[in-house]
């Protein structure tokens, strides 16, 4: 059975499927309205979500089909000790594909070895977040016009990030890119990240802790929320928590195409100042996120002959 856990799961030809699919969407939505008549997506989110979830949802609304699920571990039986395993498996008998949220990095996987319908990560701690990074590849494919021939900065949580994660490894695939790390040295990019991605596929990159200094060759800005709930004390967060702020005036010395993108939710990072800049992107990867993820569900439950 066909699953979405890694963005690596899919290749670059089945991204561009995608994109071409989002696009299609974004143009004919009426011809895609009643696709998923009578299917059932299931939403198990153990952690908290405002995007994914309800773009999962809003998606597979727009597709004609229904939705069952949870949004808080409290309210599911994993409070009175169920395995993820058996989860997947009760909630195979009930819907035709599943969307998971999980606080521990594995847990989709797990339940995608033992559902017998689709599994879609849609976040798994600080591991990976794949369709995330689908609304970010539409988005620098609309907005730059396809993948190669730029530098993307990443700034902030690059160490707990999932998002940065996944679209590091799927932009890692693409020739001509150049990538930028900005973080504090305590929230540096993981090593197996440098090595396994960066390194390995020749990928040219330089780590920094200077925002402003990194600015002029930026094309796209990736922000990130540094990670509150992934750190093991509250006093490392306070500390690190505002490390980047991103304001008009660190704009002044940025290229006037540049892409601001942020998964979102923002705290601090990015001033709503910056909001009626033109090159404010994330409230574009929202939208951005429904159209692939109504593209992706479509995917899978094709392969799954549903
Ligand atoms: C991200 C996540 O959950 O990893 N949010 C999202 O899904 N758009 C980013 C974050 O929480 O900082």
């Amino acid at each position: 059975m066909r699953s979405l856990i890694d963005i690596l799961d899919l290749s670059t030809e089945e991204i561009d499927s995608l994109i071409h699919t989002a696009i299609d969407i974004i143009n004919y939505p009426e011809k895609y309205s009643n696709m998923c008549r009578g299917k059932k997506l299931a939403t198990l989110f153990f952690e908290p979500s405002t995007r994914t979830r309800l773009s999962f949802e809003a998606a597979m609304y727009e597709l004609g089909g229904n939705v069952i699920g949870f949004s808080e571990a409290n309210s599911s039986s994993s409070a009175k000790g169920e395995s993820v395993a058996d989860t997947a498996k009760t909630v195979s008998c009930y819907a035709d594909i599943i969307a998971m949220r999980h606080p521990k990095e594995g847990a989709p996987l797990v339940a995608s070895k033992n559902a017998t319908i689709p599994v879609i990560n849609a976040g798994d701690g600080g591991h990976n977040h794949p369709t995330q990074t689908l609304a970010d590849l539409l988005t620098v494919y609309r907005e730059k016009g396809g993948f190669g021939g730029f530098t993307v900065g990443f700034c902030g949580d690059l160490k707990f990030g999932r998002t940065v994660h996944s679209l590091i490894n799927a932009l890692s695939r693409y020739k001509d890119i150049n990538v930028v790390l900005i973080s504090p040295e305590e929230l540096m990019l993981p090593g197996y990240v440098k090595t396994d991605v960066l390194l390995k596929n020749g990928i040219p990159f330089e780590e920094t802790t200077d925002l402003e200094a990194a600015m002029p060759k930026l094309d796209i800005l990736y922000m990130t929320r540094v990670q509150r709930e992934r750190f093991f004390n509250e006093e490392d967060y306070l500390r690190l928590k505002d490390s980047y702020i991103l304001t008009p005036d660190k704009l002044k010395d940025a290229k006037d195409d540049l892409c601001i993108m942020h998964p979102l939710p923002r705290v601090n990072e990015i001033s709503v100042a910056i909001d009626s800049d033109p090159r404010a992107c994330y409230f574009k990867q929202v939208l951005n996120g429904k159209y692939m993820r109504m593209a992706l569900i479509l995917m899978l439950l094709k392969e799954a002959g549903k």
